[in-house]
């Protein structure tokens, strides 16, 4: 298959290539998909996507003119594609809906630790020959109450860990997994009024936009620390800011942000006009922000490329993708089902 990949970073290439074993004709790009680089795909059966390229209705529509029968995003999320107007043109789509969950799920404790025992702060001090221990309190995890929202791969990965701390893990999803044993299944407004940490493990969806607000920020615990590793737009940042302002708020951790786009996975430090929401959060001591690499492993890089490539065989072979099928409709596939 005749493939070119967007928004490929320097270190992605080895797992790529590991994966591809010279299979299919993959031209890498750095350049982000948008409407002005749609061109790349000229002559392509597949294009592969990351998550802040622009896979919207429009660029669909060229991609398509172009001939492009499939769009498989090197992502668990699919939030940036247009899955109607890909379906509209006939053209399939896969993601990587499982790839070592461990590897967000420790960036998400990560955040907590470095927060509570404020980590970096320490660590400038320490590189100042400053070894005070002023200002760096912290509290033990263990006997705490952690929320989780959302309890798939992610979430549950993230409850394994808590439990080892000695924490008591409270969790709300739609589809809570009832058969397990890490996590007890609460509603909502529990998890928001008993919960110390929250940490958000859930897709973007109109049902799951800006879950974090204002009204759900009220019923809080004052000073709760929240953690969001899953997509910034699940929190209205701006209600976010004021409750970091009152207190509400005593610790947050991000490693998405709602406004990312275009500014993630980008070194934007000699820009002269910088991004004004950005720079109020970073005012704050207590909010720490990554710059969206809970994924950057060893191992998922390599389960990601490993998934992308399999999802390229199975297309060529006219097979169905399997679990990683994220189309707008179920693809009507002429051979026998072959799930990955
Ligand atoms: P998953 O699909 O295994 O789990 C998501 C869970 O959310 C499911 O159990 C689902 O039932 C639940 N859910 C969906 N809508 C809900 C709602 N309205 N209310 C309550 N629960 C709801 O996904 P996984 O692997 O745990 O990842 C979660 C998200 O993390 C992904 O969608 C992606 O956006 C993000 N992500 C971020 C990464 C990073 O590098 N920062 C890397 C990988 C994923």
């Amino acid at each position: 298959m005749k493939v070119v990949a967007y928004s490929i970073k320097p270190f992605e290439k080895e797992f790529l290539s590991k994966a591809n074993q010279k299979k299919h004709d993959i031209t890498l790009i750095s350049n982000p998909l948008s409407a002005e680089t749609t061109s790349y795909a000229e002559g392509k059966d597949a294009v592969v996507v990351f998550i802040n390229d622009d896979v919207s209705a429009g660029v669909i529509e060229q991609l398509a003119a172009l001939g492009i029968k499939y769009i498989a995003t090197r992502s668990a999320g699919t939030d940036h594609i247009d899955r109607e107007a890909a379906g509209s043109h006939g053209i399939k789509i896969a993601n990587v809906p499982q790839y070592s969950p461990e590897a967000i799920a420790e960036h998400a404790v990560a955040l907590a630790f470095a927060l509570n025992r404020k980590l970096i702060k320490a660590d400038e001090h320490s590189h100042h020959f400053n070894f005070t221990n002023e200002g760096l309190m912290g509290f033990n995890f263990n006997g705490k109450t952690v929320g989780l929202i959302g309890l798939g791969n992610t979430g549950l990965a993230v409850a394994a860990i808590f439990n080892g701390l000695g924490c008591k893990v409270i969790g709300y999803d739609l589809n809570f997994p009832e058969d397990n044993k890490l996590v007890e299944h609460v509603s909502l407004p529990y998890l928001y009024a008993n919960a110390d940490i929250i940490s958000l493990h859930l897709p973007l969806n109109p049902g799951t936009k800006h879950i974090i607000n204002k009204s759900t920020l009220t019923q809080m615990k004052d000073g709760v620390m929240l953690i969001n590793t899953s997509r910034g737009a699940l929190i209205n940042t701006t209600d976010v800011i004021e409750a970091l302002r009152s207190g509400k708020v005593g610790y947050l951790g991000l490693d998405v942000y709602e406004f990312e786009k275009g500014l993630f996975f980008e070194d934007h430090e000699k820009d002269e006009m910088k991004d004004q929401v950005l720079e109020e959060l970073m005012r704050f001591g207590n909010v720490l922000i990554t710059p969206h690499q809970a994924y950057l492993t060893r191992e998922a890089l390599q389960g990601i490329a490993d998934q992308t490539i399999k999802n390229l065989d199975l297309w060529q072979q006219n097979k169905c993708v399997g679990k990683a099928c994220v189309c707008a409709k179920n693809c009507q596939v002429p051979t026998i089902l072959n799930h990955s």
